[in-house]
């Protein structure tokens, strides 16, 4: 079976309109709908009463019609009495500016109360609804990625830290706090990332998304223990978002993940780029044949993020976009939203009901067909701490990590795990790492080890110039690509490196000096671009500047 269906709010609407909606639902092909998302302040509407009797209404319909429920846990926005009584428990920004109630994702998870309140309301559901058939799995909070830089996060920051280094000294030198006079003496002195004067430091920011990774899953795994059944919550992706998805993915039983598209452009490549990185965390996360679930996509249009316009699809598209999910492993496609609400922020998002005349019969479509397993002979690493990483203000040039790590993704042939750095890579006769600048010592073993063991390994600039505190390792690469880099040139936006036959590079450009390898392609002026060399029994591929990567990648393995 194929899950279909989306979000579905009819806590939004009329109880008049519940019976249409799931009549139309059924002859749609729906078979699983999220309820309950941001419905805190109806389920919970005072601090000490509680109303689920629309919610059991609800339930009861589609349990009728067999529509299955992923019910969620409505922390993601805390009601107005929640807030008003505990105005602490709302973020703090990197101004120190404390948010106020008004929108969602309005929280702080260092808040005690925050805590206590959101496992109460997921007790609260666990308790009246365990058991219940109609429900398939549980979806906890919604997309979590709110940071906050409050003094309980300083203090849980401060905890972490000295977790993660044992000692004052550990935490100075991995941070390079000797560098504009930045040495602590002690934990207490340590902040958040907070607004400041000038350049941070990168090692300090780095550590501060992790900690809050960490900060985010507890109050995950806090609501999970409660919960009865399967659980999940919904990954959401972008440079913002705090959270290392790859060791989440060890924590949900089943991977989930939302896509939207940055633009209508090229936008199946990028449906096809995160479908393989949410089966690569599946399947680095240990999920059965790499199976995950697209929790939500925007029915029939895309929204491009730069101008901030929705851009409707051609009629017809949506088989091609689920197919682009479903032929990667998805075990369902679901959408936001099934109707859009009257009114509210996202009244005039797409919904699912005023295209049922494409959706029904892609869904009816799906109901004899069964998830697909996927297996790929190739893998790329895609690092989410790198892309965090790359962010940094600090370095000499913008690079866009995602969007090369999207076009190497692209050029390359056939199916492709998209897996984190800690995946195994025994099974892989390929592996591609665009840019993967920070690299730890387990990293340099694994791709050492693999192509030892007989794999090609294609790698491109900007990979492993620091370890996993951004500390430089200058010529770690050395000994795996067969050469050193005796000069890094970043190129302005339009200046090129015109390679021998045609193409140019463009970017970024190691000057190499050859030690073992060959040039597989050279500039126009003799340079390398491209090298060669072997290394154990196997092949590395080095790419010294940012050029048509489909002339590398087309070919192989
Ligand atoms: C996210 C959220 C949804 C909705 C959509 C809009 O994915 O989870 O609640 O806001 O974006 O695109």
């Amino acid at each position: 079976m194929i899950f279909f269906g989306g979000d579905y709010n009819p806590d939004q609407w009329p109880e008049t309109v519940w019976p249409e909606d799931v009549a139309l639902m059924k002859s749609a092909g729906v078979n699983l709908v999220t309820v309950g998302v941001f419905s805190w302040s109806g389920l919970q509407p005072a601090p000490d009463s509680f109303d689920f009797g629309w919610l059991d209404r609800v339930l009861a319909l589609l349990a009728d019609a067999g529509i299955g429920v992923c019910l969620a846990t409505p922390t993601a926005s805390p009601p107005p009495w929640f807030t008003r009584s505990h105005p602490d428990a709302m973020p703090v920004n990197r101004d120190g500016v404390r948010l106020t109630h008004g929108s969602r994702d309005t929280y702080c998870v260092s808040s005690p109360a925050y805590r206590q309140a959101s496992v109460r309301i997921a007790r609260e559901l666990a308790t009246r609804y365990a058991g219940n058939p109609a429900i398939k799995l549980w979806h906890v909070h919604n997309e979590y990625g709110t940071t906050c830089f409050c003094d309980r996060c300083a203090a849980g920051f401060r905890v972490w830290l000295r977790f993660r280094y044992g000692n004052l000294a550990a935490l100075n030198e991995a941070w390079g706090t000797d560098f504009w006079s930045q040495r602590y003496g002690s934990f207490e002195e340590v902040l958040p990332p907070r607004a400041t004067q000038y350049l941070p430091n990168p090692a300090h920011e780095l550590d501060y998304r992790r900690f809050f990774s960490d900060a985010l899953l507890e109050h995950y795994l806090v609501q999970r223990s409660v919960l009865p059944g399967l659980v999940t919550t919904n990954f959401v992706l972008g440079g913002w978002v705090p959270v290392d998805h790859a060791r989440w993915a060890r924590s949900v039983d089943l991977v989930a993940v939302d896509d939207y598209p940055a633009s209508i452009d090229d936008h199946l490549a990028s449906r096809a780029f995160t479908a393989d990185m949410a089966r690569g965390w599946a399947r680095a996360a240990g999920h059965a044949d790499g199976r995950w679930l697209l929790m939500e996509h925007m029915p029939g249009a895309v929204r491009d993020s730069a101008s901030g316009i929705t851009r409707s699809l051609p009629p017809g598209s949506s088989a091609d976009v689920a197919s682009a999910y479903l032929s990667r492993g998805a075990v369902g496609v679901m959408y936001f939203q099934w109707r859009a609400g009257r009114g509210g922020a996202e009244q005039w998002h797409p919904a699912m009901v005023p295209l049922l005349d494409e959706l029904g019969p892609l869904g009816t479509s799906l109901r004899p067909r069964s998830p697909v397993v996927v297996t790929a002979p190739t893998a790329l690493l895609y690092d989410e701490e790198c892309l965090w990483a790359w962010q940094s203000p600090h370095l000499p040039i913008r690079l866009d990590y995602s969007a090369l790590a999207l076009r190497w993704h692209r050029a390359l042939c056939g199916p492709v795990d998209v897996l984190p750095v800690s995946a195994p890579l025994g099974s892989y006769s390929l592996v591609v790492v665009p840019a993967l600048y920070l690299m730890s010592e387990a990293t340099h073993a694994a791709l050492r080890d693999f192509v030892s063991g007989g794999g090609t390994l294609v790698i491109g600039f900007g990979s492993g110039l620091v370890d996993e505190c951004l500390r430089t390792t200058p010529g770690a690469l050395d000994d795996l690509i067969g050469a050193g880099v005796a000069r890094r040139v970043h190129l302005l936006p339009g200046e090129t490196r015109p390679l021998a036959g045609d193409g140019a590079g463009v970017l970024w450009f190691d000057s190499l000096s050859l030690r073992g390898a060959s040039a597989l392609l050279r500039t126009a002026d003799g340079e390398p671009a491209v090298t060669t060399h072997s290394y154990g029994a196997g092949v590395v591929r080095y790419v010294a500047t940012d050029l048509d990567i489909g002339r590398i990648l087309g070919g192989l393995p």
